[in-house]
């Protein structure tokens, strides 16, 4: 007997995040006093694969250490997140991770949110095919200033699965106005959580000797010169990765070597020497830190992994 055909399911979500908002963001962002950009445009085509090449050095040991706890600890995480939610993957990207967590899991659909049009689609596509009796649903969106699901999306409880620290990248009030409006009940949350070690180690991750994160940090000019029509010279620009002990975070800059002016998005914006346009912050946290931040939002820890040296948590929180 033949065996029953299983037709992968995928429904393709377009919300559209406005190009438009891109040259808005970078007139007012290179206006500002400290000049500043949102690390979201980090991720067209190219500084996706940028970024999947950063998740594959040895530098950046984020996603190493935490595929290891998926691969020791998923039966776990799963077992303590319960069977048949939806799952909602907040910044799927190349949706490597989630691969791990999914046999574990019996979800009723899995929902895969990201910015990035074409990372999102080919790796919706490749997990539609993987589990053609689970339904896949690709949204493309910009959730940094809050997620709303298509109404096509099944209701029931979620789990809402936010790993690779990405949290990390919103300030920590960004963080809780994030957060809190997940926090309905029955809901839960399995979120990747950088820790606070050794700043060598942690700048080393940022500014690897391969040079992989400054070419993601420059991507961000030349994706301004293709898109906005504008003229940076790349070499007139440094790649910057330092540790600020105030704030708890790591500070990535791109320095202009000389004094400049640059035209971009139809305006000229003047660069001193030695300026630096800020792009990204990833802030790294106590357990105990993060713990409290998560119950401000309106979540309870329930679960806690990390590795031996405990450089990477990944915890489970519920509602
Ligand atoms: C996506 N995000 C969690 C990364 C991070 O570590 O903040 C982005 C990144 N920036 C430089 N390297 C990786």
């Amino acid at each position: 007997m033949n065996e029953p055909l299983a037709l992968p399911r995928l429904v393709f979500i377009d919300r559209e995040p406005a190009s438009a908002t891109f040259a808005d963001e970078v007139r007012d962002g290179l206006a500002a006093m400290p000049k500043r950009l949102s690390p979201k445009w980090f991720y067209d085509t190219l500084g996706s694969r940028l970024f999947d090449a950063i998740c594959a050095l040895p530098a950046y040991y984020p996603t190493r250490l935490e595929m290891a706890l998926f691969a020791r600890h998923g039966e776990a995480m799963a077992a303590c997140a319960g069977t048949g939610r939806v799952l909602v993957e907040l910044g799927s990207g190349a949706g490597e991770k989630v691969r791990h967590l999914l046999p574990h899991l019996e979800a009723a659909a899995y929902v895969a949110v990201d910015i990035s049009r074409d990372a999102l689609l080919s790796a919706a596509r490749s997990q539609a095919e993987e589990t053609p009796l689970l339904p896949v649903f690709a949204v493309c969106d910009d959730f940094a200033s809050g997620l709303e699901l298509p109404a096509a999306i099944p209701d029931g409880p979620r789990l809402y699965f936010y790993p690779g620290s990405s949290i990390g990248n919103f300030t920590p009030d960004e963080a809780i106005a994030l957060l809190s409006p997940l926090a309905t009940p029955g809901c839960g949350l399995l979120i990747g959580v950088d820790l606070i070690k050794d700043v060598a180690v942690m700048e080393m991750a940022y500014d690897d000797p391969l040079g992989v994160t400054a070419a993601f940090n420059r991507n961000l000019l030349v994706r301004m010169n293709r898109e906005l029509g504008g003229n940076f010279d790349l070499p007139r620009f440094r790649h910057l990765a330092r540790f600020d002990a105030g704030h708890g975070r790591i500070e990535m800059h791109l320095e202009s070597g000389v004094a400049q002016d640059v035209k971009v998005a139809g305006r000229v914006f003047h660069f001193g020497a030695g300026e630096r346009l800020h792009t990204e912050s990833s802030y790294k946290y106590r357990l105990d830190d993060f713990t409290a931040l998560a119950l401000k939002a309106g979540w309870r820890r329930r679960g806690c992994w990390t590795d031996a040296d405990g450089w990477f948590a990944e915890l489970y929180f519920e509602a």
